[in-house]
């Protein structure tokens, strides 16, 4: 698929952010912008700001900004081609016109399966709710399951009678191929098709956009003896069943309630991670509404990764059973290596989540979720258990085992305290313990290096709307070197009033090289370039044309929409004079920090070799030099007054 940048235009056009950010976000105006709450952190007082006639959303709190696309990619944690989509379609445009033969035929195969998939689910919900699901509304009503809840989640039920899914998808004119290409039914060994999912209550699997992509089936208590004729591997019948993979589920990418949880875990900031459907039901219908489960699968790392669209956070809420802890102690790596804060809640020994809320109740479960434990704890709590500390070499194995745990820990402070928890802990000195986590370090890192040198893959070509395109939400820039006050205003003055500032460069011989934030540098260096070429950029397209570099995404958005935070001052004097004073003034100031730079670095160079007249002879040019630049300046600044 290909969109060219100017259908993006016309889409961008014709989307009113603040429109599209109140969908999501309470606003209202102040000045000239509209502020709000920031859906991306918690805060309590607004800091988010939108900018109507830019098409601009800045936080000042947590620094995230961009314009209608980087907002619902985001948002909803769409992929860039899945935004341009969605918005096109808020807009009525078409964009379909780019796409090949071949695109084409793959999303409309797409499109005609998720459409069945919902035909089905909507058969399998009012069957539910028919006369048939009688006995599984009563099991559903027996699990403290409420009529919001099964709304929420679509939950459904498969009749007994066989033949009726079929027969029900083939009135509405889809064939067997697509029913069994959405695996919703199979091939006996006699050649005949029979529906997957039958006599079971229906979980369907939505997508992160909502979308059904597959269905996990349980069956009613005691309708072991009701179906023979295909048990599932002969005997008993399994108690959950769920779709195969197939061209639009794949089991490891999916994580189950999470278009429904998304918003709440973007508010609580973190994620609850538990096992099961029936598990998700009852933690969100108690008012946690942060949960989603990997069901059907273990936790995979390209779940951890979709997550992360949302948080980096994450609380692993296991069934208090074996394979529970081993799955916990599975996870506390999984998401440690992918970046997450890691934490858990220990169950009491035979409960999960959703037998807990129904035997205990509501408040006992949100204080359970208070006493969240570090992974650090969780893992001495298992070893002990299993005996370790009773002797001292197996406790040396344990406490190895959470170091090297800890080392994988991204962030070093963070590493550094729980080094000092661990040492705690277990009453061992801190010294010891940090000697030996530098040393699991540096072996992982020379692995890493390794494996960088051996196995770098090419970049592929950078194009426009490849499924290349950052498939997550870029990254919050690192922290890197600031942005310097002086800087900021050039870089603001010139995307406020390109055409005059790059005027006032040019005759100000302003040499671009002195300043010294590199993107800063490079982006009024671009900028300049496109005044001079005729045609000077606006803010929202350069927003689009550096969609990929979110280091510039956060510079634009913050030196682009400044004015308009500070707009009230200058409502008496004319916007121009404003960015040319602010760009004249900022020009002589980094000048004259880079003068003042140069002339330390002199007088050191001047102790070092007091023999050499070189460098005197530099720093008295210097001190000419700032007058002459200062007079000029001061001249160029007259004639604009
Ligand atoms: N599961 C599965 N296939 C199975 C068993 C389990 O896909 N044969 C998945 C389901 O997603 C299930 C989860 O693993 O929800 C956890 O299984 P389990 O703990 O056995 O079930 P519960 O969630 O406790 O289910 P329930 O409370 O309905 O008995
Ligand atoms: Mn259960």
């Amino acid at each position: 698929m290909k969109v060219s940048q100017e259908q993006l235009e016309r889409i961008r056009e014709a989307t009113n952010i603040v429109d599209l950010v109140a969908e999501h976000v309470r606003l209202r105006k102040r000045g000239r912008n509209f502020i709000g709450l920031c859906p991306f952190h918690n805060e309590k007082t607004p800091s988010f700001n939108v900018q109507e006639e830019r098409g601009i959303f800045k936080c000042f709190g947590c620094g995230k900004g961009g314009d209608a696309f980087s907002f619902v990619m985001q948002m909803e944690g769409l992929t860039f081609p899945e935004t341009v989509r969605k918005l096109a379609k808020r807009a009525n445009i078409e964009i379909e016109g780019g796409e090949s033969e071949e695109e084409e035929a793959a999303r409309s195969e797409r499109e005609s399966v998720l459409g069945l998939l919902r035909e089905a689910a909507a058969f399998y919900y009012r069957t539910l709710r028919g006369h048939e699901g009688i006995r599984a509304m009563e099991y559903l009503r027996s699990r403290r399951l409420e009529d919001g809840t099964l709304r929420t989640f679509g939950l459904g039920y498969a009749p007994e009678r066989s033949g009726m899914l079929i027969a029900h998808l083939t009135a509405r004119g889809f064939d067997a191929t697509k029913m069994e290409a959405a695996g919703l039914i199979a091939k006996s060994s006699s050649g005949e098709y029979y529906e997957r999912f039958r006599g079971r209550v229906i979980f369907p699997v939505f997508n992160a956009t909502g979308r059904i992509v597959g269905f996990g089936g349980r069956i009613l208590p005691d309708s072991s003896s009701s179906d023979k004729r295909r048990g599932q591997g002969g005997g008993a019948l399994a108690k959950y069943i769920n779709s195969p993979d197939t061209s639009i589920y794949h089991k490891s990418q999916i994580l189950y309630g999470l278009f429904q949880a998304k918003d709440a875990i973007r508010r609580a900031g973190y994620a609850i991670l538990v096992e099961g459907y029936a598990d998700v039901l009852a933690v969100f219908q108690s008012g946690t509404e942060n949960v989603v489960a990997a069901s059907g699968t273990s936790l995979t790392v390209e779940q951890l990764q979709l997550l992360k669209r949302y948080t980096t956070s994450i609380v692993l809420l296991f069934d208090a059973d074996t394979a529970g802890k081993n799955a916990t102690m599975r996870g506390i790596e999984l998401a440690i290596e992918a970046g997450f804060d890691v934490n858990t809640v220990v169950l009491p020994s035979g409960e999960d989540p959703d037998s807990f809320i129904r035997n205990n109740g509501i408040e006992p479960f949100r204080n359970a979720l208070l006493h969240r434990q570090t992974f650090i704890e969780t893992k001495a709590q298992f070893f002990e258990e299993q005996g370790a500390f009773r002797d001292p070499g197996r406790m040396a194995q344990a406490v190895r085992s959470i170091v090297e745990t800890i080392a994988k820990v991204p962030d070093e402070i963070k590493r550094a305290l729980f080094i000092q928890k661990l040492g705690e802990r277990f009453h061992l000195s801190e010294q010891l313990l940090s000697t030996e986590l530098s040393k699991i370090v540096a072996t992982n890192r020379e692995h890493e290096e390794h494996h960088r040198t051996i196995a770098a893959p090419a970049e592929p070509a950078e194009e426009l709307f490849e499924e290349r395109v950052p498939n997550s939400i870029p990254e919050q820039p690192q922290a890197q070197q600031a942005v310097s006050r002086t800087e900021g205003a050039l870089l603001e003055a010139l995307l406020h009033d390109p055409i005059a500032v790059a005027e006032l460069i040019e005759r100000a011989d302003f040499q671009v090289e002195l300043i010294r934030h590199p993107h800063v540098s490079e982006l009024i260096g671009y900028l300049i370039q496109r005044v001079e070429e005729g045609d000077p950029p606006r803010v929202e397209q350069l927003l689009s044309e550096y969609r990929d570099r979110p280091e510039f995404q956060a510079l634009l958005t913050t030196y682009g929409m400044a004015l308009d935070a500070f707009s009230d001052q200058w409502d008496e004097r004319p916007e121009e004079s404003i960015f040319l004073t602010q760009a004249r003034q900022a020009i002589d100031a980094i000048e004259r920090e880079a003068i003042e730079r140069r002339k330390q670095e002199l007088k050191e160079l001047m102790k070092e070799h007091p023999e050499s007249d070189e460098y005197w002879e530099e720093l008295v040019s210097l001190n000419d030099r700032r007058e002459m630049r200062g007079k000029l300046l001061q001249q160029l600044g007259d004639e604009e007054g």
